[in-house]
């Protein structure tokens, strides 16, 4: 295998404590702290999720990599720092940002992600590092090394969205969730997740992205008869980390242990959004995409149960309902 990548893990490694010590140390790193401090964030949480702080400065990582003697020809090519305009010299890719770590699934650093301190339109909000040999966003996940032995235990995964919804679970006692960083759960994850678990729980932010994040999952996992899903869709577009802000920790904890959605669930929540029962051609349009999706279950049992909820929801009768049905499975057959 590639020798340099020895030198990546190094400098990785390296670069993290590097970023920590800047927080937690150093007066440069005290604004970040207090962001931190304000979001509930407690010097333990930092310490084991390794939070940093990169200066906001064109040369703080760079010079202390070249101190170190690392090459920096090959800190460019891992991503750490960036080359100026065909020159000789470097700048460092991430300034002025809150620093997480992302590890492989043996805790080795293999990349950062960093995050803005004052919210504005100008800059991403986090900033990622460059794809590598060593990290490819679409593999990864977040936390997955630390969360591996609750995974097994509750023999069950949380699956969220972000950094701050990650460490929002810890907080709140449920150590088994991992984060996609606001990717599509592709099937490398998938793969990843099936040696631990096969028990799937989506958590992603309770708004429009987050809804199409989970409809996007189900439907990438949907022809895996081994693995079980559900979705958890949090109030008021909320994520995991404002649920936690605005109702504490025991209530995120019993949220995601009590209101996990069936598929089907979960794809009439989905469709009912924005839509008004009252309305007859609301009603229909509704009617005929759940009657779909019922359709398409394998089951006898679950598609009487699931009529049986659609005849609740829209006032319709229920023989109609089945009426309708049997026509559309007929048709198919
Ligand atoms: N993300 C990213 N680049 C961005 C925005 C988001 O990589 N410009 C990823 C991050 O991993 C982020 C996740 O997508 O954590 C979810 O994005 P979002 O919900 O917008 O951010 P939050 O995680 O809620 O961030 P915060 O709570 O810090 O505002
Ligand atoms: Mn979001
Ligand atoms: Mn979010
Ligand atoms: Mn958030
Ligand atoms: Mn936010």
């Amino acid at each position: 295998t590639n020798p340099s990548h020895h030198a990546w893990k190094k400098a990785h490694t390296f670069t993290a404590s590097y970023y920590h010590h800047l927080l937690l140390n150093t007066v440069e790193g005290e604004e970040a702290l207090a962001y931190l401090k304000a979001r509930g964030i407690t010097e333990e949480i930092i310490k084991k999720f390794q939070i940093g702080w990169s200066l906001p400065r064109w040369d703080g990582l760079t010079n202390v990599l070249k101190q170190r003697e690392f090459d920096l020809d090959n800190m460019e090519k891992c991503g750490l720092i960036i080359r100026k305009d065909q020159g000789d010299s470097f700048f460092d890719r991430f300034r002025g940002r809150i620093m997480f770590p992302i590890c492989d699934d043996k805790g080795q650093v293999i990349a950062f992600s960093g995050r803005i301190l004052h919210d504005s339109t100008e800059d991403a909000k986090y900033m990622n590092s460059p794809e590598t040999d060593l990290f490819k966003k679409n593999e990864v996940l977040y936390n997955l090394h630390q969360a591996r032995v609750a995974i097994r235990m509750k023999k069950q995964v949380v699956v969220a969205e972000g950094f701050m919804d990650i460490i929002a679970f810890h907080r709140a006692g449920v150590e088994n969730a991992v984060g996609t960083m606001g990717t599509a759960l592709t099937q490398q994850h998938v793969t990843h997740l099936k040696r631990l678990t096969n028990e799937l729980l989506f958590c992603f932010d309770g708004d429009k992205a987050g809804m199409e994040a989970a409809r996007k999952a189900l439907e990438a996992t949907q022809n895996d008869r081994q693995l079980k899903r559900s979705v958890i869709v949090l109030p008021d577009q909320a994520d995991p980390d404002d649920f936690l802000s605005v109702k504490g920790p025991e209530e995120l904890q019993q949220f995601v242990a009590e209101k996990g959605l069936s598929e089907m669930s979960f794809y009439m929540l989905y469709h009912r959004k924005g839509l008004n029962l009252k309305q007859d051609s609301d009603v229909l349009h509704y009617t005929n995409q759940l009657l779909e999706l019922i359709a398409k279950r394998a089951s006898p049992i679950e598609q009487s149960l699931y009529v049986k909820q659609l005849a609740e929801d829209t006032n319709l009768e229920l023989e109609v309902l089945q009426q309708q049905l049997r026509k559309l499975l007929a048709s198919r057959a």
